[in-house]
């Protein structure tokens, strides 16, 4: 709960006789917050393009300390529960705040089993993508239009229709994905099985075919579930808070989630991971890294390291230690000597870190920076990284939504600092 403190912060503007006071509250982790609302009454407006010192809401979910590199969800350390939880437990403790007992693991494990399937006409959406759409177009129309399924049916301020939205998408988010890669293989959708994992059973949909047993390695299950789990949420990331904006006008929850998917795609955020496989392939070779290096620091060449730096993080990316480490332990259960890729990914941070201008803005490798090797090694194609992503990061994106709709908010209207034209009169075009 956040809490007001008895001094406030103070204000001075020329030529405005009395300092404003702006109360100050604290949370229960990291930096008070100044509540600047009452400047519009004052005629002025906060100016932060990027919001890059902005908190836009109150949350308990996720705490990130961008300088110690800590990452907190519902207060446990994202290192112990990529350690000891799973995928599953951890939706459902984003969701519910609290870690779930036996019996409402168990519960929680079934519920989501019994929503996989999407309905049968949604199949018809995907005929009309042509085969080479990148899967986060197709995801982006599939996930907003299951808002047509469940709109009329779907009351946002009741909390059990709420839950019951949160369990549909973390459940039917990995046959979407998996029917999105069938798609562009020209493959047949293989139908969602209720007797494996939730990890084992979207590598089935994705690779199974009608034709004989697949059956998923437990290793690359493992791997799959630790790579959602490190997804899972971020704080009030882009994407995040694109959820929480469309959502803050009532939106369909849904479409509200699709627009946060539009929002991952770019390569500033959960596109990157596809970015560093592409620029690690346009690197090349370990000889071209210090060139590629070279580049990133000129500020009159485009080139950045995909994978490097981070809006928060000044310090490691906890989540990317934890992929580096299960980078090793995938390779190593597969058989994988020397990885070229993984090399020349490791030569690449090795360098960048030494670096001093790497190390004056503080760039380290973030979660995308290992997560598509990884991904690689499991046989996902480079097109699909940012659909994992998206697909792990839904119990964020939903557990943010629910929050929001549960508490009293308000709908999300920035304010701008105009330079455009004074008022001035239209004038006929003879007259232009
Ligand atoms: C994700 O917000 C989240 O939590 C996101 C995420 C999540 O889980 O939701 O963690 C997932 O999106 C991780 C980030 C993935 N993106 C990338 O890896 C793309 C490469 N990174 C950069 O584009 C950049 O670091 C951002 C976009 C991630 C952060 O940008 P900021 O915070 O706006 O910082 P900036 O771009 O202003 O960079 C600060 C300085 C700049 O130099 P100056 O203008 O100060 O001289 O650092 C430089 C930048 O040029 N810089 C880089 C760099 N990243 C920043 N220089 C070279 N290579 C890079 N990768």
């Amino acid at each position: 709960m956040s809490e007001q403190k008895t001094q406030p912060a103070e204000l001075k503007i020329p030529g405005v006789d009395e300092p404003i006071e702006l109360p100050i509250y604290s949370g229960n982790l990291g930096p008070d917050v100044i509540d600047v609302g009452k400047l519009t009454s004052q005629g002025h407006f906060t100016y932060d393009p990027g919001f890059v010192s902005t908190a836009a809401c109150e949350s308990g979910i996720t705490y990130i300390d961008g300088d110690e590199g800590t990452l907190l969800h519902r207060g446990y350390p994202i290192e112990q529960l990529a350690d000891k939880s799973d995928y599953l437990e951890l939706c459902y403790l984003l969701l519910n705040g609290e870690l779930p007992n036996a019996a409402a693991k168990t519960e929680f494990v079934d519920t989501i089993k019994n929503h996989t399937m999407v309905n049968e006409q949604l199949r018809s959406f995907f005929k009309g993508f042509s085969h080479d759409a990148h899967p986060m177009a197709i995801m982006c129309g599939v996930v907003g239009a299951l808002s047509a399924f469940y709109h009329d049916s779907t009351d946002i301020d009741n909390p059990q229709h709420r839950m019951i939205t949160a369990h549909r998408l973390i459940a039917k988010m990995p046959t979407l994905a998996a029917m999105s890669y069938k798609h562009a293989q020209g493959q047949p959708f293989i139908y969602p099985r209720n007797d494996m994992g939730y990890a084992e059973n979207f590598l089935h949909m994705m690779f199974a075919t009608p034709c004989e047993e697949y059956a998923v390695s437990p290793t690359l299950a493992k791997a799959m579930d630790r790579i959602f789990l490190l997804h899972a949420d971020h704080e009030q990331n882009a994407s995040t808070s694109t959820v929480r904006l469309a959502g803050s006008t009532g939106a369909n929850p849904f479409a509200s989630v699709a627009a946060g998917i539009a929002a991952l795609w770019g390569p500033s955020h959960g596109g990157a991971n596809e970015a560093v496989l592409t620029m690690l392939e346009e690197i090349g070779s370990v000889d071209n890294i210090p060139e590629y290096v070279r580049r990133a620091k000129d500020k009159d060449d485009p080139f950045r390291i995909m994978g490097f730096g981070h809006r928060v993080y000044k310090n490691y990316d906890p989540r990317a230690k934890v992929m580096q480490q299960t980078c090793h332990e995938v390779l190593e259960e597969l058989g994988v000597q020397d990885d070229p890729v993984l090399a020349m990914a490791r030569e690449l941070e090795r360098i960048a870190l030494e670096d001093e201008y790497f190390v004056e803005k503080r760039l380290y490798p973030n979660v995308d920076f290992y997560s598509g090797i990884i991904l690689k090694a499991i046989g996902i194609p480079v097109e699909m990284f940012t659909v994992i992503f998206a697909t792990g990061r839904t119990p964020g994106w939903i557990a943010h939504w629910c929050e929001m709709i549960g508490s009293s908010y308000k709908i999300g209207r920035p304010r701008q600092l105009y330079t455009g034209s004074a008022k001035r009169d239209f004038v006929e075009v003879a007259d232009r």
